[in-house]
């Protein structure tokens, strides 16, 4: 029974030695180990054996069934390092190869714009707040003064989504929702979109943006308005800009103005671009708040006053990168926008 063990033994070194792969070594395992072994067979068999050999025996097919056992997990180990290593080898990674390239989006002129003159009110110590773009006809019109008959409440010139609700004209209403929930001082700028019944032409867009701005406190003047709209204007186009303020008329304001700035191109000498006159088109609508529309929101005008203007984004886009269509700022023409 001795011979039969060291013979199986050598058997076993012999087969483990040629294992090339993972596959085999289960198969040897289960020649030799499994229920049905070579050595298991031997071990079955002792029962035969005396009581002297049995002890000897039983230790000699231990000692047989390690040695194939850690031979076994010898190879294993050998063979999946063989394979690690050359998944390795075939893995190399190529740094000198060319990578995929990706274009890097960029924000669209309207929205530095925006974001610009966000910046800069933020800086002279304004709020950004936020309005939404469906509005009341309340808050759209009646609370900002507009008469029942204004031209601007027309259903060829509003967009009226239900009864009372429209697409906001402007963005004023942003003052009437701040001045119903905040108590002055108040000191806000409101960008975003507005909508207009308008066809397009090389100035106008059916939704355009506008930016307001709304300031009330105790003793505020028209001397505010005309300093806040030249320190605003000198930051965002150059020290050398000037301004020029012509009477209008707003529902909301008293007195109202309306904006100009000097031409960007020949700094008000008069060129080609602004048919001589050194002005570019107009800017902005301003005026000081109307003492109805502070009552509307129960502000009293006796003791309060205050200053608001609102400017197209697309006209300060244009005047500022000097573009004479509209149209260039929502056609999506990337070879347009790649330029900002
Ligand atoms: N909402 C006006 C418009 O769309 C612009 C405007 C004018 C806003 C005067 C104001 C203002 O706040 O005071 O034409």
């Amino acid at each position: 029974m001795k011979e039969k063990l060291l013979q199986v033994k050598n058997d076993a070194l012999e087969q483990i030695n040629k294992i090339t792969n993972n596959d085999d070594i289960e198969k040897i395992r289960v020649k030799f180990l499994g229920k049905k072994g070579e050595l298991t067979l031997i071990l079955r068999s002792m029962g035969a054996l005396s009581k002297e050999e049995k002890p000897v025996v039983g230790k000699l097919a231990n000692d047989v069934r390690n040695i194939i056992e850690e031979n076994i997990a010898k190879i294993k180990t050998d063979i999946n390092n063989k394979i690690k290593e050359e998944k390795l080898n075939n893995e190399k990674v190529d740094v000198t190869m060319p990578s995929n390239y990706y274009q890097i989006g960029r924000r669209h002129p309207l929205m530095q714009t925006k974001e610009e003159l966000e910046n800069l009110f933020l800086s002279m110590g304004y709020d950004v707040v936020e309005g939404p773009e469906v509005d009341t006809v309340k808050n759209n019109f009646d609370d900002l003064n507009a008469p029942e008959d204004h031209p601007s409440r027309d259903m060829s010139d509003t967009f009226y989504l239900a009864d009372g609700i429209v697409l906001r004209t402007q963005t004023s209403p942003v003052q009437i929702r701040i001045m119903k929930t905040q108590k002055p001082p108040i000191k806000m700028v409101s960008a975003g979109r507005t909508f207009r019944f308008d066809e397009v032409d090389d100035t106008h867009s059916p939704m355009f943006h506008q930016m307001e701005c709304l300031v009330i406190d105790k003793g505020i003047t028209m001397a505010n308005l005309i300093d806040a709209i030249n320190q605003f204007v000198r930051e965002m186009f150059g020290e050398e800009m000037k301004t020029r303020f012509r009477p209008h008329n707003f529902p909301f304001t008293e007195p109202s103005a309306e904006v100009d700035v000097s031409c960007l191109k020949c700094k008000g000498k008069g060129c080609e671009a602004c048919n001589g006159t050194g002005w570019s088109m107009e800017l902005l609508g301003c005026g000081m708040v109307h003492p109805n529309v502070l009552k509307n929101c129960g502000i009293d005008p006796e003791v309060y006053s205050g200053f608001a203007f609102g400017m197209g984004i697309d006209r300060v886009t244009m005047v500022k990168y000097g573009l004479n269509n509209i149209r260039l700022l929502y056609e999506n023409d990337e070879r347009f926008l790649k330029q900002f």
